[in-house]
């Protein structure tokens, strides 16, 4: 083995269902070297490190076990799951803070141990906790970038999928803006079978209101992940999945084009905000960000998302204890 051989090291920060599932699936997937589960609940942490332990015989070899801080130092990628549950009559925007609280204390850790990680946040509110862990790390942008729309996206190719009967496969979509509510399908961009969606609808004939079809997938999409909460109060098995495309890039260098969350400077002439657009993600995590020509409507669809993620930024106050800024790397 040469002297210069380093493990792919993942660290996932939150062992609760979405850690453990991404865990469970990036286990599978044989793209990593060594996952490492850090909660601030040590008995979770090891229940859910010896559950998937015992799965080691099924899966490509990998190395699993707990992790301390000093595992951020030579990690190749840090995923932060870790969240706060609302507290009962708690408003949203006092979650928020204490949830940006717990982001800005693992981000000092990370920066404290010199890490050269790409770090990707995945926590709720996706873009809010992206931009200020960014602000706090001081690293270039393309290092701290959020899951964005990814997990959207995927939803937009299941529904369009099953509406147009065509394999997911053979369709390319994005949800772009906000991981939430102001979030909007990017029709411009959409593509089944090679061919723009315009003129797929003109060959399949299968709705007879195709705008209205549309506008259904494109809110079915945004309510999707309220209808699961309702069934069963969380989702994590498709965002396990889709933080293993993510992983995969970065881990491979595979300059891979996902809707991640990134600060924007001045592309779509926007600033000052994290938000889900295309990128190209390699090792580097955002090495571009792709600045696609938008139709008008989609593009004020942006401005309006930037808008509503920019109001809570301004509103959000951290306590004294957490300004404590350390060096960046
Ligand atoms: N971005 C997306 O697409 C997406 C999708 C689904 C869920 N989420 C978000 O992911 C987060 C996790 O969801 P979940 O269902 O796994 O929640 P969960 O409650 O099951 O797990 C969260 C875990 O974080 C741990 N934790 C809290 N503070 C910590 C700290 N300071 N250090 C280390 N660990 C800490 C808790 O002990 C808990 O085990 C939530 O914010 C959720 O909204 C995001």
């Amino acid at each position: 083995m040469s002297d210069k051989w380093k493990p792919r090291k993942v660290v996932i920060v939150g062992a609760g269902a979405v850690g453990s599932t991404f865990a469970y699936a990036l286990a599978q997937s044989g793209l990593a070297d060594e996952i490492v589960l850090l909660d601030a609940n040590h008995e979770l942490a090891m229940g859910q490190v010896l559950d998937l332990a015992h799965g080691q015989a099924f899966f490509p070899s990998v190395q699993i076990r707990e992790a301390q801080a000093a595992d951020y130092a030579d990690a190749r990628l840090i995923v932060i799951t870790a969240g706060a549950k609302q507290r009962s009559g708690e408003a949203r925007l006092e979650l928020l803070q204490r949830n940006a609280k717990i982001i800005y204390d693992i981000i000092d850790d990370i920066v404290r141990q010199e890490s050269t990680a790409v770090v990707v946040i995945v926590s709720n509110p996706v873009d809010i906790l992206t931009y200020v862990a960014h602000e706090r790390s001081g690293w270039r942008r393309g290092r701290i970038i959020g899951s964005g729309t990814v997990l959207d996206s995927a939803r937009f190719r299941h529904l369009l999928s099953q509406h147009c009967g065509v394999d997911v496969h053979n369709v390319h979509a994005y949800m772009m803006g906000e991981h939430g509510d102001s979030e909007f399908a990017a029709w411009s961009m959409t593509n089944v079978a090679g061919m723009p969606v315009e003129q797929f609808c003109h060959l399949c004939l299968k709705c007879d209101d195709w705008r209205a079809a549309r506008r259904k997938i494109a809110d079915d999409v945004k309510h999707s992940a309220y209808h699961i909460i309702e069934y069963k109060g969380a989702t994590w098995f498709a965002v396990g999945l889709a933080l293993t495309q993510i992983a995969a890039p970065i881990l491979r260098n595979q300059h891979g084009v996902l809707t991640v969350s990134s600060v924007l400077e001045g592309e779509y002439g926007l600033n000052g905000v994290s938000l889900g657009v295309p990128c190209i993600v390699s090792r580097e995590g955002v090495e571009q960000v792709l600045q696609v020509k938008l139709s008008p409507d989609e593009q004020s669809a942006l401005e309006k998302s930037a808008g509503v993620l920019r109001e809570i930024i301004e509103k959000l106050t951290l306590s004294p204890s957490s300004q404590s800024k350390p060096k960046g790397a």
